[in-house]
């Protein structure tokens, strides 16, 4: 039987709501109903190159901070774009984020870079903004669900 798929999930989180989306997202992509695939959650500070290009698919969790996506993700970026660039191309990505505001900042700014990476979003990001609610979780859950059907029947 063939190994499962890979999905790497790379977040940041200060104050912990990103955290509980992460997990959530975690959840859902673990969800035997959906499929299995070999999940792992990393935080932006600690993901590398190799995490990346060893995974089938990405997912980047990020709080809106002024404006633009957290410094951590940022970091990860910067650390990472040269090294992933022209073999990453159509890999299927995805998207969260939490914040005080609209957090279209933040979804902008990793757009922007994604773009360059040639990244292939599979959905719409998943925003929490205002009021922390269970129905954005639900919705990660779903995120990650979607994910591992999609990995798992070769959809992506
Ligand atoms: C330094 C800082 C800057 C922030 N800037 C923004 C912002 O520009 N727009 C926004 O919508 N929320 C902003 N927020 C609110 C965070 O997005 C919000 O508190 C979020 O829940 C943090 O996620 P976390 O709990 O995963 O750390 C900011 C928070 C901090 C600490």
């Amino acid at each position: 039987m063939a190994s499962p798929k890979k999905l790497l999930i790379v977040y940041y989180s200060q104050s912990g709501s990103t955290n509980r989306m992460a997990d959530a997202v975690v959840e859902g992509a673990r969800d035997p109903d959906a499929g299995t695939v070999d999940v792992r959650l990393l935080s932006a500070l600690e993901a590398a190159a190799e995490d990346v290009l060893a995974a089938d698919g990405l997912i980047l969790g990020t709080p809106e901070n002024f404006g633009y996506m957290s410094g951590a993700l940022k970091y990860f970026f910067d650390q990472n774009y040269y090294a992933c660039l022209d073999k990453v191309a159509g890999k299927p990505y995805a998207l969260f984020v939490r914040a005080g505001n609209d957090g279209q900042g933040a979804i902008e700014s990793v757009t922007r870079i994604v773009t360059g990476l040639k990244l292939k979003a599979i959905c719409d990001p998943v925003l929490a903004s205002g009021d922390f609610t269970d129905e954005c979780l639900e919705e990660c859950r779903e995120l990650g669900r979607l994910f591992t059907a999609g990995l798992e029947g070769g959809i992506f």
